[in-house]
């Protein structure tokens, strides 16, 4: 059994945690910055970077600590090497680095996405190579075929903004805190999801790419009519993202013949959305895998796992990793017509 120390701070969550490769999760601590950037409605790299340095080095004694375990007793380091804010990724890499240099012990660099894509098999002992994942977080729409640890093939991507964004921005426009996500979803319990006629981008279009600019532009016109209450807008929106993403979904599935849907990533988090995919994976008879919110959105525990599943393979880097701020899960993804930049 292998320990792995897990370090993540690439966005604006500060997060370390201990993790066995026989999935026992001794320890993990997650400090998130969300009363930082709430007054500037999004993250500010350079506010989360300088956090994530105050607070690291107390979150790595914390989890040693709450484990009873030392540095001597680590089999590895596994620190986030991106995607993300670079100010922020280099905040882990080089404690990682710094703590492989001292101990001795292998530094395994973790993209971040992997961190995602890995995490349900974490929790799932049964989940088994290859699967059909939906990755929905902040920066990141994606759906992949998850062949293997490290051997991701995208089938899909958004072609403007990432799922987390909708919400974020959507959020802002309905004045509503930062994160957005978990805001919209608690809103529009009160509200009712057929009460705003708005538009299902790419629906029933058949390449299963996403886009939701056109959503939070219609979210916005929304507001501003003044005719609807904000519950019902909020709902409208959520279900309006339901939608597109089992309809997205179910043509990824269609032409995968994987025995498994996983989703994973911030946005996983979200009930509706889950239990919409739950749905739809039972109608195609496939097996479906979700971890639990905590694990959905960010934390250290899915990078200690990424880090035991590379561990285990052999898969460790070298201490000259970089640190990236772009790391695509799948390099020979083509680019989509109209998909932008963003990491
Ligand atoms: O994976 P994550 O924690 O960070 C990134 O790697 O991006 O995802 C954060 C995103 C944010 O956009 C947030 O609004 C969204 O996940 N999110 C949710 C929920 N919880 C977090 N979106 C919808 N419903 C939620 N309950
Ligand atoms: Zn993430």
């Amino acid at each position: 059994m292998a320990l792995i120390l897990g370090l993540e701070s690439s966005c604006d969550d500060t997060a370390a945690a201990l993790v066995t490769s026989d999935r026992q999760i001794l320890a993990q601590a997650v400090v998130g910055q969300n009363e930082a950037h709430r007054p500037f409605g999004g993250v500010v790299p350079e506010i989360a970077a300088r956090a994530h340095v105050e607070i690291l080095p107390d979150l790595v004694r914390t989890v040693l600590a709450d484990a009873g375990k030392s540095v001597a007793d680590l089999d590895a380091i596994a620190a986030t090497a991106g995607p993300g804010l670079i100010g922020g990724v280099m905040v882990a890499l080089l404690a990682g680095k710094g703590l492989a240099l001292g101990t001795g012990k292998p530094l395994v660099a973790v993209n971040h996405l992997e961190g995602h894509a890995l995490s349900p098999r974490l929790v799932d002992p049964d989940l088994e190579f290859p699967y059909v994942l939906l990755l929905v977080s902040g920066g990141h729409c994606q759906l992949l075929e998850v062949r293997a640890v490290g051997e991701y093939r995208r089938l899909a991507t958004t072609i403007d903004d990432a799922a987390g964004e909708a919400f974020d921005k959507s959020a802002k426009l309905l004045g509503l805190p930062y994160p957005g996500g978990p805001a919209i979803e608690q809103l529009a319990m009160d509200g009712d999801p057929a009460a705003v006629p708005l538009p299902r981008p790419l629906v029933g279009s058949a390449e299963p790419h996403f886009s939701f600019a056109g959503l939070k532009s219609a979210v916005q016109r929304a507001v501003a009519s003044g005719t609807y209450a904000p519950a019902d807008i909020a709902a409208s929106f959520q279900q309006a993202v339901v939608d597109c993403l089992v309809d997205r979904t179910r043509i990824a599935l269609e032409k995968i013949d994987a025995p498994a849907l996983v989703i994973a990533g911030g946005v996983a988090a979200n009930r509706a959305i889950r239990t919409a995919l739950q749905q739809l994976a039972g109608e195609q008879g496939r097996r479906f895998s979700v971890p639990p919110g905590w694990l959905c959105t960010d934390n250290a525990a899915m990078i200690a796992w990424a880090g035991a599943e590379r561990f285990a393979l052999g898969l460790v880097g070298t201490l000259d990793a970089p640190a990236r701020a772009r790391w695509p899960l799948d390099p020979d993804a083509e680019k989509v017509r109209g998909a932008g930049v963003k990491a």
